[in-house]
């Protein structure tokens, strides 16, 4: 029996789904091909939109269903633009499904490191087994609570301090309170060589007008209820007073860029923040 990840890892069970259905559109902005295999592992247990989620939902899913998908290629584009740019040390924090270390097209000598939960991690490991693929990098599985030990396993996992890294947070800012976000970043500061890069969401703009509206919706409300809020856009201003020079640009611009585009009447559903290492 495969024991399916519970409490905040079903978030990356659903964002798994969604990335699923964008692998049947033609105009797909990725090509996830784990995803379907990590859906179909976890059966039942997956949080799916109710079957009136049309009617119920309405403009909220299609907001979020756009996000979740347009996140995952502006991420992809920032860490391959990060491997061209000489990177070859890659830490995708709170890894979750993410399946980027078999998919992307990843430079001779890269390193990734995925750091997550051991039961997120136990169960991904089962179902890459089971699927027979191979990463088209060096990976490494990190199991680890990012509140907690992660920067003693990740070193011991082989993590170089002394070299460029490109950091990946995507789909856990929001989960950790400020204390625990400032932490997080704190270490990821601590731990990033000149040249380093970092990618993260900020949840600034989900905080008042979403979670509202998602905490009466399942499974969105299960979600909301998870949710603390991080920075709640303090982030790049925070990054600018620690030695590296950020920016960020909102979810409907990018959505725009991609030919997905959210329409203007609604929410913006949160931030992507990017930022290089300027100081040691
Ligand atoms: C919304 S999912 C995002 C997963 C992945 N980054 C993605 O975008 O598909 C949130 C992930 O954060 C992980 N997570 C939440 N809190 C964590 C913590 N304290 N330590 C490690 N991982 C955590 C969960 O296990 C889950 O995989």
């Amino acid at each position: 029996m495969n024991e399916v990840p519970r409490g905040v890892g079903r978030t990356a069970l659903a964002t798994a789904w969604i990335r699923a259905g964008e692998n049947d559109r033609p105009d797909r902005l990725f090509d996830d091909w784990l995803a379907p295999a990590f859906v179909a592992a976890a059966g039942d247990a997956v949080p799916l939109l109710p079957p009136d989620a049309e009617h119920r939902l309405g403009e909220l899913t299609e907001v979020m269903t756009t996000y979740l998908i347009v996140r995952t290629r502006f991420f992809d584009d920032e860490l391959l633009a990060a491997a061209q740019a000489g990177i070859r040390q890659v830490v995708l924090l709170a890894a979750g499904l993410d399946s980027r270390a078999f998919r992307l097209s990843w430079p001779a000598g890269t390193r990734l490191f995925e750091v997550d939960r051991p039961d997120m991690l136990t169960f991904k490991e089962r179902v890459l087994t089971s699927a027979g693929t191979r990463p088209r990098c060096e990976r490494h599985a990190v199991p680890a609570d990012l509140t907690e030990d992660w920067v003693d396993r990740l070193l011991d996992a082989g993590f170089r301090p002394d070299e460029p890294t490109a950091w990946l947070a995507e789909g856990i800012i929001v989960y950790l309170s400020a204390e625990e976000a400032e932490r997080l970043l704190t270490d990821v500061t601590r731990l990033s060589a000149p040249g380093s890069r970092l990618a993260l969401e900020d949840s600034k703009g989900l905080a008042d007008e979403m979670i509202e509206q998602a905490r009466h919706i399942p499974p969105l409300g299960e979600f909301a209820d998870l949710w603390k809020g991080g920075l709640e856009g303090a982030s790049p201003a925070w990054l600018g007073d620690h030695g590296w020079r950020g920016r960020e640009i909102d979810s409907t611009t990018v959505a725009t860029g991609l030919h997905r585009p959210i329409p203007e009447r609604l929410p913006v559903a949160g931030y992507f923040v990017t930022a290089q290492r300027t100081a040691g």
